[in-house]
């Protein structure tokens, strides 16, 4: 059983789509939830209390543990309140799900620099402010569980999402390293990439496609990774449409030069540098 009970969980961007489902699991499962939402558009304009109280509405009367927080994870500020919220009402943090986002899509050609700014803004320094104020408590407790959102537009790609893809591969590379300085500390951090029909996917998805995308499938593997029992840490879950799977990066075996090659020994030898046949998990050098 997904443990959970007890715990304090805090999630981002909680008053819709995904969010509001890991929020309602969370608390089905037990946990003291702190539903955080600005409660603004798509494209991050406007604000509002009303979608996060909604979500937290759902939970009390269902008899689950609940408080709404409005503030703007993409400022310092605003990833403080969500942690001190969870501090405030139940007295401790034990889970940071980093869910809230945005979309300003634009080829990369006609992509203006706010544009750029706001997407980052919300997905990697949202991500980085609130983990950043959970973080002490949680070394602190010798427990912690940090979940991060990606997306395939930034695993693998997407047009017209130049923003998004490299603020969605950014959180990646943030749990790459959380993952090991939290290890001492029992703290784990992981990622899922969901792919769910929200308000974010209704006109870039076809309609027979949305249908089989509850985003209700998402929230079981991230309860999972949140749990006491999981101690996964570093992983990326895509988890959509009733699949869950695992992302990985695979190096591919290459070639080893013993001097400095030429640019055409490179291209000589480039069809053995990048074949995958016999690709394995990559990993840092550095750590041997
Ligand atoms: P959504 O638009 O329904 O949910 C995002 C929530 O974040 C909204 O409720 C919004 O008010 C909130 N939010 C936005 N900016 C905020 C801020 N600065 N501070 C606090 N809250 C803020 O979209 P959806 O699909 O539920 O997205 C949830 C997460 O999943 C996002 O990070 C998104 O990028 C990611 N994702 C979604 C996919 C999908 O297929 N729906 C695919 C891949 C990733």
């Amino acid at each position: 059983m997904a443990g959970v009970e007890g715990r304090v969980v805090a999630i981002t961007g909680a008053g819709g789509g995904i969010g509001r489902q890991h929020a309602l699991l969370f608390a089905e499962r037990g946990a003291k939830v702190v539903v955080n939402d600005l409660g603004g558009q798509r494209d991050g304009t406007g604000a509002g209390s009303e979608m996060a109280d909604d979500t937290v509405k759902t939970i009390l009367d269902a008899g689950g543990e609940a408080v709404a927080n409005y503030d703007n994870v993409a400022t310092p500020d605003g990833g403080e309140g969500v942690v001190q919220s969870a501090l405030d009402a139940f007295g401790r943090i034990d889970v940071v799900v980093n869910n809230a986002g945005i979309l300003r899509d634009r080829t990369f050609h006609k992509m203006a620099g706010a544009e750029w700014d706001a997407v980052v803004k919300v997905h990697l320094y949202g991500s980085y402010y609130t983990t950043r104020a959970a973080w002490p408590r949680m070394r602190e407790q010798q427990h912690g569980r940090v979940i991060v959102t990606t997306s395939t537009s930034g695993l693998f790609g997407n047009f017209g999402q130049a923003n998004y893809g490299a603020a969605k591969l950014g959180v990646v590379g943030l749990i790459n390293t959380l993952a090991r300085e939290g290890a001492k500390y029992s703290i784990t951090a992981n990622a899922v990439a969901p792919i769910a029909a929200t308000r974010m996917t209704d006109d870039i998805m076809p309609a027979e496609m949305l249908e089989q995308l509850d985003p209700a499938y998402v929230s079981p593997a991230v309860v999972h990774l949140a749990s006491d029992e999981c101690d996964d840490t570093g992983a990326v879950i895509l988890a959509g449409g009733g699949l869950y799977a695992q992302v990985a990066y695979f190096q591919s075996p290459g070639r080893r030069f013993d001097h400095v090659p030429s640019p055409d020994e490179v291209a000589e030898h480039w069809a053995a540098i990048t074949d995958l046949t016999d690709a394995a998990p990559g990993h840092n050098p550095l750590e041997g």
